[in-house]
């Protein structure tokens, strides 16, 4: 779908967060709150992502509601899985409540499930505007998604820890992190914690090949075997019973879960997230609809909705390929 142009000038701007919360969010509402109201404009915040939108359960925000937000974790809007709106007559229902609220401009942060729905509405005639917000980073138009830099540097402290214990015991640890079908976290939380072996969805394991290291590892003297897994691949505990029954050696499982999608923002998930923030706003402004905020290549930019949906996102395979160069030995 090209560009469309609205005719109509923006009064009233609506903002949602939709899909798994992210650190970050909140950072973003905030700035969609201040800008718009910087230029005149009336924002309503939208709680619980599309059902609240559905539901009608939608509040003015002033500049003083998005105060002591760009610091928190989660999303103060609060955020939902609404199954209700995969159906045409959910995001009928919604569209007809962007009239009724006089949402003249919505701005989605969520992932590509998000931007499906917003897609949607945008087909009905709701001016719409997409924030890549994710701890996943597995959105194909865009290298950076709110959330992610938070997510990863948890991990990577909580993986720290877990090496120290691991080292103790001269133990192998497996540490299984989030990401749904992709390996972003994984391969992160592999490079910067110095992991022995990386799981993920985009290479197929060779078990054989990771139980033999674990061996030779202890062989060349390693006090510990540190094995990040993600979660598209799981299967730690099967693996941690291969490497316990042919190894011998006292292997742990430790799954992270949800404490990698909580916690303050860092500083990156803050600055982009104010800035991409920013951007909608201006982007409803000058009349743009079906659009994503991105930035790609070291750049802020959009891109359509429906062209970044049909992209396919490629792991970095310098990135992957330098990871099993350090990996060794
Ligand atoms: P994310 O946005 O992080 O990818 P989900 O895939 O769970 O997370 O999508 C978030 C929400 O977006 C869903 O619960 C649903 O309300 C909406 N959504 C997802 N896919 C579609 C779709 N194909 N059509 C309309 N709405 C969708
Ligand atoms: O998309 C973010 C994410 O945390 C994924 O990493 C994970 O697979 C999924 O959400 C978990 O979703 P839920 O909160 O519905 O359990």
């Amino acid at each position: 779908m090209s560009e469309e142009k609205v005719d109509k000038t923006i009064k009233t701007i609506g903002v949602l967060t939709s899909g798994g919360d992210a650190p970050g969010m909140n950072a973003a509402v905030r700035a969609v709150v201040r800008v718009a109201i910087s230029k005149g404009l009336k924002v309503v915040g939208v709680h619980k992502g599309y059902s609240g939108l559905i539901t009608g359960d939608i509040q003015e925000l002033t500049a003083r509601d998005v105060s002591e937000k760009i610091q928190r974790g989660g999303t103060f809007l609060q955020t939902a899985r609404c199954m209700e709106f995969m159906e045409d007559a959910g995001v009928k229902r919604g569209a007809e409540m962007c009239r009724v609220f006089g949402i003249d401009g919505l701005v989605v942060i969520g992932g590509d499930g998000s931007f499906k729905g917003a897609a949607k509405l945008a087909s009905l005639g709701v001016n719409t505007i997409g924030i890549p917000g994710t701890i996943d980073l597995d959105i194909a138009c865009t290298d950076y998604t709110i959330g992610f830099d938070t997510a990863v540097n948890t991990a990577m402290e909580a993986i720290d820890k877990i090496r120290d214990t691991s080292t103790s015991h001269e133990r192998c640890s497996i540490v299984e992190v989030m990401g749904r079908d992709a390996g972003y976290i994984a391969l992160w939380c592999g490079i910067v914690n110095g992991a022995e072996e990386i799981i993920i969805p985009e290479v197929k394991p060779d078990f054989d090949d990771i139980v033999k290291s674990v061996i030779q590892n202890k062989q060349r003297g390693k006090q510990h075997n540190l094995i990040i897994v993600a979660e598209g691949v799981g299967g730690s505990q099967e693996l941690a019973k291969r490497i316990m029954d042919i190894t011998g050696i006292e292997t742990r499982v430790s799954i992270l879960g949800y404490l990698q999608r909580g916690g303050s923002p860092t500083a990156l998930d803050r600055m982009r997230a104010s800035i991409m923030g920013a951007m909608a706003v201006e982007l409803l402004v000058e009349g743009k609809s079906n659009r994503i905020v991105v930035y790609k290549d070291g750049a802020y930019g959009d891109v359509d909705i429906d062209e970044g949906l049909a992209m396919t996102k490629t792991l970095s395979s310098k990135e992957y390929d330098y990871s099993r160069l350090l990996e060794t030995r």
